[in-house]
């Protein structure tokens, strides 16, 4: 295929033969978050570019240089690089927050960012995620938390390592952009150009650059826990020890800040080794002060993403079990122009109770249609030509055992091809119906 034509770079098909394994994970996340209260929002997939900038924040990686723009007539958009944003200004727009809090929602959506491609890391990739606004409580931390380690047994993953941190508030924030920008001035001349914006603008930014120099300069840099107000310190130790009361392990890590701007207070990120270098599979925390600055009433809030493709590759390298394809339960093989309109017939019927039925529709031969059968795992098959099609009746054959059973063809009548088959098919599944 010609390259122009070929999908971009960075991002992937879910062929057929994979999807089982994005069920999976699918299944398993929004159950999670139904039982713990969480109900399915869904946003546009792009959003006016100013909401990414308010929020994410003007000099965070991703707005500076990762962020999928586009101009169309007089307005700027931008393929979301993430869900909470447009989470929130949709909270806001549709008057969400006047209703009973905390509200409580949950998403699975696509996200783009112009990163460089490598194993877990895609320009076009998709997360569940969940966010909880009106709650300063550190139970609320303790809930989003929960739920996260919650899903992450429930898949079946091991080895995870929950790393926790508090990033404070403006109030603490302001002695330590202090000492960062202190710290940083020492070695202004080896900065890259960005992070020489960032050491004015926003400090705590250069603590997460990817390049190798100014990455390995912040190794040394002060750290936020040192510098929490009272409140900010009390908030962690509470959440600290509920997490203890409820055992979930986890590790404080004074390097976590995360990417995003709009964090306050509790981050936290689950991490593996078992994919590699982009092995964080969920990052989340607080964000105080985000539905303020989109223009609402101050609203404590929090949440977290987790990247899917992550969980897959995670879950593919733990040997962890997926839920089994759907199969087959009823091939035809028509042989013969009238069998093909009762193989039709049957098929229609079949398929309007709830069963998954295929029938020949290229004209191939007996051997052919069988082996096609196979292919597709088929559990029970029924040939129908032209002695079958006069008599009424044709044999069911069940494709594990060989067990062969008479079978009506009678579509209209009791007894006939439908209750018949289920009959059959429920009685060998699951024992006799009587
Ligand atoms: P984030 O840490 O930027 O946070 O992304 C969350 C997760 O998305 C990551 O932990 C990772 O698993 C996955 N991810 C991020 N970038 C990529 C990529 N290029 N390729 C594959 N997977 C990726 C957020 O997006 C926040 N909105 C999370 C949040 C929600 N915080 C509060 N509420």
């Amino acid at each position: 295929m010609a390259q122009n034509l070929q999908r971009p770079y960075g991002t992937e098909d879910v062929t057929p033969d994979r999807i089982r394994k994005w069920h999976t994970v699918e299944q398993v996340v929004s159950q999670n978050a139904e039982a713990f209260g969480f109900r399915e929002i869904r946003i546009p997939t792009f959003e006016n570019t100013d909401l990414f900038m308010r929020s994410v924040g003007e000099t965070t990686d991703v707005v500076q240089k990762e962020m999928y723009t586009v101009s169309a007539k007089q307005s700027t958009f931008t393929l979301r690089p993430e869900g909470t944003a447009g989470v929130m200004r949709s909270f806001l727009q549709n008057g969400l927050l006047n209703e009973a809090l905390p509200i409580k929602v949950y998403y699975i959506l696509s996200c783009f960012r112009h990163e460089r491609p490598q194993a877990g890391r895609l320009r076009e990739f998709h997360q569940f995620g969940i966010e909880m606004a009106g709650s300063a409580s550190p139970y609320a931390d303790a809930e989003v938390i929960s739920l996260a380690k919650s899903i992450i047994d429930q898949l079946g993953l091991k080895n995870i390592e929950l790393n926790l941190n508090s990033i404070g508030c403006p109030k603490c924030r302001a002695n330590y952009h202090l000492a960062l920008k202190e710290y940083f001035s020492t070695r202004k001349d080896e900065l890259c150009e960005t992070c020489l914006t960032r050491l004015e603008r926003n400090p705590m930014r250069l603590l997460d650059c990817k390049s190798e120099i100014c990455s390995e300069i912040a190794k040394d840099a002060p750290l936020i826990i040192d510098y929490l107000c009272d409140e900010c310190a009390e908030h962690f130790e509470q959440l600290k020890s509920i997490l203890c009361a409820m055992d979930i392990d986890f590790k404080v890590n004074p390097k976590i800040v995360r990417g995003l701007d709009y964090y306050t207070r509790t981050v936290f990120e689950f991490v593996t080794t078992d994919i590699g270098a982009q092995g964080t599979i969920c990052g989340g925390g607080r964000y105080d002060g985000l539905i303020e600055e989109l223009g609402g009433k101050a609203t404590p809030s929090l949440g977290f993403a987790m990247g899917l493709e992550r969980l897959i590759m995670t879950m593919e390298n733990q040997g962890c079990d997926f839920i089994e394809e759907k199969k087959c339960d009823l091939y035809i093989c028509p042989m013969g122009e009238k069998a093909y309109t009762e193989a039709a017939k049957i098929a229609y019927k079949m398929r309007s109770i709830g069963h998954e039925v295929a029938f020949d529709t290229m004209n191939r031969g007996l051997k052919a249609q069988m082996k096609y059968a196979n292919k597709i795992g088929a559990k029970y098959v029924v040939v129908l030509g032209d002695n079958e099609i006069e008599s009424g009746f044709a044999k069911l054959k069940n494709m594990a055992s060989g067990e062969q059973f008479d079978i009506s063809l009678d579509l209209s009548s009791e007894n006939g091809f439908v209750d018949s088959f289920v009959n059959i098919y429920y009685s060998e599944a699951f024992g006799s119906l009587e």
